[in-house]
């Protein structure tokens, strides 16, 4: 199969897709087309049935655009994504201001269908399209000193409504470990469905880490740095007691106000009762040898 890179997808093509054949002239208003992108499939899948475009694209955090589920949906479509630049900093060998398009080049595009698991407890399954942060980490090349990579958000006020309150210290910052950053299960995305990656899932680029809950897979990403210290991250700044900085997916550690045993799955309707969440989402046996020796009740 031939990889395609971002800047092979024809922009705005009028390719019809699944939601607009089923909804008609409706949706081609409200949805611009987004681009095709193609990508190997991956053996890091998971072989659940993936949640709808339509759920995965309509029920988001992302507070840039306001805290309501429904807010990225109506709100990011004015963000300016193209062009789009990312500084890379820090401990690395070849710091800069990357294009987008230069980030994305020779990286191998794959399908990997993961589960999702947001900290509120509900999860979904979605096939994204990216890479592996690793193959960006070693382009770039991290130096001896480094133990750890902290990203960063966009903030353009004048296109993200939501970062008129205060209640965030902008921008969203997160960060992971080197050796949970270098993972193959960590990815950045570029897309989702086929297609280039919907406004309000992070275009043009966010990070995916599978096994954390979803707050550390941090949105259209403008800076990624490399750093001796573990840097602060926003969830862990707002409510040091609530949020860790691993938030690894723990059905054993419970949120101080809710259960983390079990999970609604988006979509499942009404009467599906809720499901186990798992350690580390599933994940376990791909990524528990990274925590060997940690007490993960305190290092949550
Ligand atoms: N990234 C930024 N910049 N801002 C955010 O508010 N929310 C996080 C994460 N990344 C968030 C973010 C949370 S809490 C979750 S659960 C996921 O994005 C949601 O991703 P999705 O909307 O694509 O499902």
């Amino acid at each position: 199969m031939r990889r395609l890179g971002w800047s092979d997808v024809t922009a705005k093509s009028l390719w019809l897709n699944r939601r607009q054949l089923i909804a008609g002239g409706a949706a081609l208003a409200a949805t611009p087309a987004l681009a095709r992108i193609e990508a190997a499939p991956s053996g890091y899948s998971t072989d659940l049935a993936p949640n709808t475009f339509e759920e995965i694209t309509s029920y988001n955090n992302f507070y840039e655009f306001g805290t309501d589920k429904g807010d990225p949906a109506r709100h990011a479509g004015g963000l300016t994504t193209d062009p789009w630049s990312i500084v890379i900093d820090g401990l690395v060998d070849r710091p800069g201001t990357y294009d987008l398009a230069d980030v994305v080049r020779e990286q191998p595009l794959e399908e990997r269908i993961y589960r999702f698991r947001c900290v509120e407890a509900w999860s979904m399954v979605i096939p994204w399209i990216g890479f592996e942060l690793a193959g960006l980490l070693n382009r770039v090349g991290v130096q001896p000193g480094a133990r750890f990579v902290a990203f960063e958000t966009l903030v353009r006020p004048e296109e993200m409504p939501g970062v008129a309150s205060p209640f965030i210290q902008w921008p969203y910052r997160e960060g992971l470990r080197l050796d949970e950053a270098m993972h193959p299960l960590t990815i950045l995305a570029t897309g989702l469905y086929g297609e280039e990656m919907p406004k309000q899932n992070g275009a043009p680029i966010r990070l995916v880490v599978p096994w954390k809950y979803g707050f550390k897979s941090i949105k259209s990403i403008v800076r990624i740095s490399l750093t001796a210290d573990m840097p602060p991250t926003t969830w862990n700044m707002l409510q040091p007691q609530e949020y860790g900085f691993y938030a690894n997916v723990n059905p054993k550690v419970d949120h101080p106000r809710w259960s983390q045993a079990s999970e609604r799955r988006v979509g499942a309707g009404l009467f599906a009762g809720r499901e186990d969440t798992l350690m580390f989402n599933g994940y376990e046996a791909e990524v528990a040898s990274l925590y060997a020796g940690q007490d993960l009740a305190v290092d949550y």
